[in-house]
C-alpha cells in the first residue's frame, strides 16, 4: 500500500480488500470488547481547517482504541492559520507525530504536506476527495449486498447530486472494486473533466448524465450528498439548480426494489434526500457512519503500524 491515503486512486483493489479485512477484524474486537493496542503510544495529529463531527470523533476514538492518541489541531490554533507555510509545518510536525490527518479545502495542500513531511498523511476531506468516507461506504455495501451478490461486479451504484468530493471518490473507489457507477449532476455542477475521462476508461461500467432517472435505473445503491458543501457560499443559486437532484420515493421507483441508500452525513432532509427515504434507510446510513471508525482504524494500522 502507498505511504499516504490522499485520494481513492492511491488504493488498488487489493489494498481496499485488505482494509476491509482489517476493518472487519477491528469491528469484531470492539463488538467483543477485545483490547487491541496495535498503535500503542503512536500519535496522530488531526488538522481541521473545516468543521467535522464524524471525522473528528471517529479518528480520535479510533486512535484511543488502538492504544495511541489523536491530537486535535484546529487551524485557528496553529501558526498555519497565520500564514506559516505548509513546507515548514510538515517538516516540524514530522518530528513530533507518527501520522497526520488533514481536513481542508485544496487537495494540493494535503499533497504538499505528504511531499514535504516524513509521516503518513490521511486525507480527512478536501474539495476534491473524501477517501475515508468512501472506504466506509464500500464496507457498508459489502456488508449489505455481498452476501447475496457475492461480488461488487454485479452491483450498480448511483450518485445523485454535486460533482464534488463525494462524487469524485465514489466514482474512483466504486470502479476500482468492480461496480458499475452512474452519476447525475446538474449542468454547471458536473464532475471535472479528468474524473469523466477516468470513468470513460471503464466503458459501459460508467454512465454520466444530467438525468436523475436515467442514473437511478436499476441501481442497487443510491447515494447523495448535500447541495452546498462546506465553503460553498452560493446557497440560493444551488437550491435552484439542484431542486430535481434528490432521492425521494419517486426516484426510488427507478432503482431495484431492494436498493439501499447511503449518505455521508450531515444530511439536509427534504433537500437532497426526502425525510421519508432518510427514515426508511437510516439503519444503513448510521451503520455507514459507524464504519468510518472501523475503516479508518484499518487505514491507520496499515499506514502507521
Ligand atoms: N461524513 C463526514 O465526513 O462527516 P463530518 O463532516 O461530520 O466529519
Ligand atoms: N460534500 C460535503 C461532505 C461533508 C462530509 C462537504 O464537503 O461539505
Amino acid at each position: 500500500m502507498n505511504k499516504h491515503l490522499l485520494k481513492m486512486a492511491d488504493l488498488t483493489k487489493d489494498d481496499i480488500f485488505e482494509i476491509f479485512e482489517t476493518a472487519e477484524k477491528l469491528k469484531n474486537y470492539n463488538k467483543n470488547k477485545i483490547e487491541h493496542p496495535i498503535l500503542k503510544n503512536k500519535i496522530l495529529g488531526m488538522i481541521f481547517v473545516k468543521s467535522s463531527t464524524r471525522t473528528r470523533v471517529s479518528f480520535e476514538v479510533g486512535m484511543h482504541q488502538l492504544g495511541g492518541k489523536g491530537l486535535f489541531l484546529s487551524q485557528n490554533d496553529l501558526q498555519l492559520g497565520r500564514g506559516e507555510p505548509i513546507y515548514d509545518t510538515a517538516k516540524v510536525l514530522s518530528r513530533y507525530l507518527d501520522g497526520v490527518m488533514i481536513r481542508t479545502y485544496a487537495q494540493q495542500d494535503v499533497e504538499d504536506f505528504a511531499k514535504y513531511g516524513d509521516i503518513p498523511v490521511i486525507n480527512g476531506l478536501t474539495d476534491y476527495a473524501h477517501p475515508c468516507q468512501v472506504l466506509a461506504d464500500l464496507m457498508t455495501v459489502k456488508e449489505y449486498k455481498l452476501k447475496e451478490y457475492k461480488s461488487f461486479d454485479n452491483l450498480k451504484l448511483c450518485f445523485i447530486g454535486d460533482g464534488f468530493n463525494m462524487a469524485n471518490s465514489l466514482i474512483v473507489g466504486g470502479l476500482t472494486v468492480g461496480m458499475s457507477i452512474s452519476v447525475a449532476n446538474p449542468k454547471g455542477y458536473e464532475i471535472e473533466q479528468s474524473i469523466k475521462d477516468y470513468g470513460a476508461k471503464f466503458n459501459s461500467r460508467f454512465i454520466f448524465t444530467n438525468n436523475v432517472k436515467e442514473a437511478a435505473k436499476d441501481a442497487d445503491i443510491l447515494v447523495t450528498d448535500v447541495w452546498y458543501s462546506m465553503g460553498q457560499e452560493d446557497i440560493s443559486e444551488r437550491k435552484e439548480a439542484f431542486k430535481d437532484y434528490k432521492i425521494d420515493n419517486e426516484l426510488m421507483k427507478f432503482a431495484k426494489k431492494d436498493a439501499i441508500v447511503l449518505h455521508c452525513l450531515p444530511a439536509h432532509r427534504d433537500e437532497e434526500i426526502s425525510s421519508e427515504v432518510f427514515k426508511q434507510h437510516e439503519n444503513v446510513i448510521f451503520d455507514e457512519a459507524e464504519n468510518r471508525l472501523h475503516a479508518q482504524k484499518a487505514v491507520m494500522v496499515k499506514l502507521m503500524g
